[in-house]
């Protein structure tokens, strides 16, 4: 299949590249990194997540984020979104997207949502309800297709069959997550063409997570595939609490410049990516996990 001319980015930084972190961001931070994010042309945001306090506390300001950012025309900024209660909150909160999520294996989703996965799209049917009544789009994500962090090996067809049901819910799009990186770009083609056997390229994402360095010759794997939306990081950060070891998402930063080598257009200024990836990770104390930060630091 050709590679498509146009590859939508959507930038995880501020809710996967952050929810992770121990110490408590501020929120004026957070909105600082996503009025960032905005205004280098990144046009999808994923901004927070109205999840369980009690579960990550780190994003426990999710209201205030949301009422706090300046939302720029054009520009999406979905919120990932458990079950009816942060449903409720993402839409008082005025959201346009929300994300879902679950898993292909069963251990991870009971670690990350505590209930199993036919339980997990049980719980999403009202969600979708909710969304459908007030116009607002729904994308799914699917944690773990390469690999799980509690039963290893994940068969391709369990993530297809996931996919389907979600995308039969009506999930505009289903994003693939390598959660902790162990994916291989002949593993990720397998797991796609499965996939791929019920739902179209057109709706599909791939989430690489960078832990063993693959992330970025699996998305190109995916390019070649007919996927044309990368899920990244600014400055590589990133990792889910309940999944040990996984580390940042693949960086922003670095997925651009692939990609601007391939003659793929994306609308995003490079430099202004990487002078965020600075501005997050020296308000946060961490040092960028992305090599174009360091290629071309800004001076
Ligand atoms: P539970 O404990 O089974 O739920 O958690 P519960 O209904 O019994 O509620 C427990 C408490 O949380 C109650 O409070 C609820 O009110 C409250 P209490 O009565 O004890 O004071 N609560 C909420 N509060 C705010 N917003 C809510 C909400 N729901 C309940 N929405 C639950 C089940 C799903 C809530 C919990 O497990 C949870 O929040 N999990 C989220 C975990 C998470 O955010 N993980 C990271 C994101 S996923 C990821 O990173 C992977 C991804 O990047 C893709 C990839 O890389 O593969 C997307
Ligand atoms: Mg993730």
């Amino acid at each position: 299949m050709a590679i498509s001319s146009h590859v939508k980015i959507y930038e995880v930084g501020p809710r996967d590249g952050l929810q992770n972190e121990s110490s408590v961001v501020p929120t004026a931070v957070k909105v600082e990194l996503i009025d960032r994010l905005a205004a280098a042309g990144l046009s999808y945001i994923e901004a927070t997540a109205f999840v369980s306090p009690k579960w990550v506390p780190q994003m426990a300001d999710a209201a205030d984020v949301m009422a706090r950012i300046s939302r720029k025309d054009g520009v999406t900024y979905p919120v990932l979104v458990p079950n009816e209660k942060g449903m409720d909150a993402a839409i008082a909160a005025g959201v346009e997207e929300v994300a879902i999520f679950t898993a292909s294996s069963e251990s991870f989703t009971q670690k990350n949502i505590n209930c199993s996965i036919d339980e997990s799209l049980a719980r999403f049917e009202p969600v979708m309800a909710m969304a459908q009544a007030h116009n607002i789009r729904v994308r799914g994500y699917v944690s773990c297709v390469a690999g799980c962090p509690y039963e290893g090996e994940i068969a391709p067809e369990k993530v297809a069959d996931v996919s389907a049901r979600l995308a039969a819910m009506g999930c505009y799009e289903i994003s693939l997550g390598d959660t902790i990186g162990v994916g291989t770009p002949l593993v990720m083609k397998r797991m796609l063409g499965a996939v791929m056997a019920d739902v179209p390229a057109a709706r599909l994402a791939l989430h690489c997570h960078d832990t063993y360095g693959q992330a970025l010759a699996n998305i190109y794997a995916g390019l070649e595939m007919g996927v044309a939306v990368v899920d990244s990081s600014v400055g590589g950060l990133g990792g889910c609490p309940y999944a040990q070891g996984a580390s940042g998402n693949v960086a922003t930063e670095d997925v651009l410049y692939m990609l601007a080598g391939m003659g793929i257009e994306t609308g995003v200024d490079l430099e202004q990516v990487i002078e965020t990836a600075w501005f997050i990770c020296n308000a946060i104390g961490r040092e960028p996990a992305s090599r174009l930060a360091y290629a071309c630091k800004p001076g």
